[in-house]
């Protein structure tokens, strides 16, 4: 009986600390790694003009020009200014530690600024976010706020966006709005999102809205100072109000998608360093280094003197906004979807970042590329690329990736959207693991099937899938949705050709 009952015991503690070992071994992100999805405000809310709401440019792009693909609106999206109750309720089911959202600047503050600070606020968008954040918080569910994703107050984009100086005041004051409202409940703020896109989109809406600056030279270097100086503002303003009563963190998201050269020489070696600078190094270096990289300085004002111009279109910072900008990352934001091949080309004559950097970018014809959004090509090995880049230009800073995700055309089956995955979160813990890239998180772009951009609704990102034939909005889960919730389950990355349930 004894050696029976000794054997149990021996038995159970051999299961017991064989099972745990295994876990321990088997786990791909530990425990407190974050797993969670992201959408934005114009691409789900959809309540375009209800309760207030003001007037943005995707408002007005949607109305007023023919520059979505398939003529829809964002009028509606997912409706999700009055079904959030419902995409909590999802969220948690799948099981997220965060949702990433962004707060629409123009339904919080209608014409975009706050002459009476939180007095100026629309009461219903107020009460809306609110309400969203409060049911996330209940549910267990970290709420993190990106301030402006893409969609700039009609008023800010008619004085010229980014391009005019003005909305480094009036971004400030907006963000202040929110920190008053939210920031005893929200602890991770991302005051920009994808600030390549941001200027990109400035400089459309320069030429829809034929504001005075169209025709200017360098209007992405001007939109680039301008948002850089919105960001510090913006995180100088936390820390000096708000972070030592909330503890809250405060980042740029930085699109990094990653820029390789297309051969060994040594002219496209350097030309792709060179490009990686112009696209990730002008925003990375004046927050973690200081000011403009010095190759990009060089080149622009070399284009710049070829055009004929007697100054350089990259505006120079004073030192005191160099100091003002340098250090405002909590931790380094990173999107990541893509990437190019680079050789050097010094042919071009002109006004694009290609030009004056003296680059051609392609693509490697090897490469699969997304069925409905053409950017988007597969390179899984790349952003382990990025994420040593970033790891040696920054000096080793925490990451957290706030976007990764595929396009498709809205299939349940979404077999290609669960390999974009699987395939760089592999590659993800290889850069943990192996290069000691220290990644606190990663977000899933998106939680849903929304607005795509000039892309309408042809192109599809959810993990659900939204019908948006019926003015319901029924959401239904894709094969991806089941993917993620199992591996936030396990924390675990499945071998996707071994049927056997568990690799452990
Ligand atoms: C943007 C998202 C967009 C996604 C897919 C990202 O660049 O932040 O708003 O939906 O790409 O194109």
């Amino acid at each position: 009986m004894k050696t029976f009952i000794q054997l149990v015991i021996v038995g159970y503690f051999y299961v017991f600390s064989f099972s745990s070992f295994n876990q321990v071994k088997c786990a791909d992100f530990d425990e407190n790694f974050l797993f969670g999805v992201a959408t934005s405000a114009y691409q789900v809310e959809g309540g375009w003009n209800e309760d207030g709401k003001g007037e943005n440019i995707w408002d007005y792009i949607t109305h007023k020009t023919n520059l979505i693909m398939d003529n829809s609106t964002g009028d509606i999206a997912c409706d999700s200014y009055h079904k959030f109750k419902e995409d909590v309720f999802l969220l948690k089911s799948l099981g997220v530690k965060f949702y990433r959202f962004s707060i629409s600047w123009s339904r919080l503050l209608p014409n975009g600024t706050a002459p009476n600070g939180i007095w100026s606020a629309n009461p219903y968008a107020v009460e809306y976010y609110k309400q969203l954040i409060d049911e996330l918080i209940a549910n267990n569910i970290i709420p993190m706020v990106t301030l402006y994703h893409f969609d700039m107050p009609l008023p800010m984009a008619q004085y010229g966006g980014f391009q005019n100086e003005r909305i480094v005041r009036d971004f400030e004051n907006y963000a202040d709005v929110v920190f008053k409202l939210y920031g005893h409940k929200v602890k991770h703020w991302f005051t920009i999102n994808e600030p390549n896109s941001c200027c990109e989109i400035d400089v459309l809406m320069a030429s829809v809205l034929q504001t005075e600056y169209v025709g200017n030279h360098g209007l992405i270097y001007m939109c680039t100072r301008n948002l850089l100086l919105a960001h510090a503002s913006v995180y100088r303003l936390y820390q000096k109000k708000y972070k030592w009563k909330y503890y809250g963190n405060v980042a740029l998201v930085i699109d990094s998608n990653y820029f390789q050269a297309g051969s060994d020489c040594d002219d496209d070696l350097k030309a792709a360093e060179r490009y990686r600078q112009f696209m990730i190094g002008k925003w990375g270096h004046p927050i973690y280094i200081g000011d403009f990289p010095s190759v990009m300085k060089e080149y622009v004002a070399n284009a710049s003197r070829a055009q004929g111009l007697t100054t350089s279109k990259l505006p120079v910072f004073t030192e005191k906004e160099v100091n003002l900008i340098r250090g405002t990352n909590d931790y380094y934001a990173m999107n990541y979807y893509t990437s190019r091949l680079v050789f050097f080309n010094d042919t071009l004559n002109e006004d694009s970042l290609q030009s004056d950097a003296q680059v051609f970018v392609t693509v490697d014809p090897k490469w699969k590329q997304s069925p409905t959004q053409p950017l988007i090509y597969v390179v899984p090995e790349a952003i382990r690329k990025s994420l040593r880049f970033i790891r040696d230009e920054y000096r080793n800073p925490t990451i957290m990736v706030t976007e990764n995700g595929y396009g498709d055309k809205g299939e349940f089956d979404d077999r290609d959207r669960i390999n974009y995955f699987n395939d760089h979160l592999k590659q993800m813990v290889l850069s943990m693991n192996e290069d000691n890239v220290k990644i606190i998180g990663y977000t899933a772009w998106s939680f849903m099937d929304n607005f795509e951009w000039t892309n309408g609704y042809l192109s599809k990102f959810g993990l659900y899938s939204v019908d948006f034939n019926s003015s319901a909005r029924p959401r239904y889960e894709k094969d991806s949705a089941v993917y993620y919730r199992k591996l936030i389950e396990t924390k675990t990355i499945p071998d996707l050709d071994d049927n056997s349930e568990n690799r452990c």
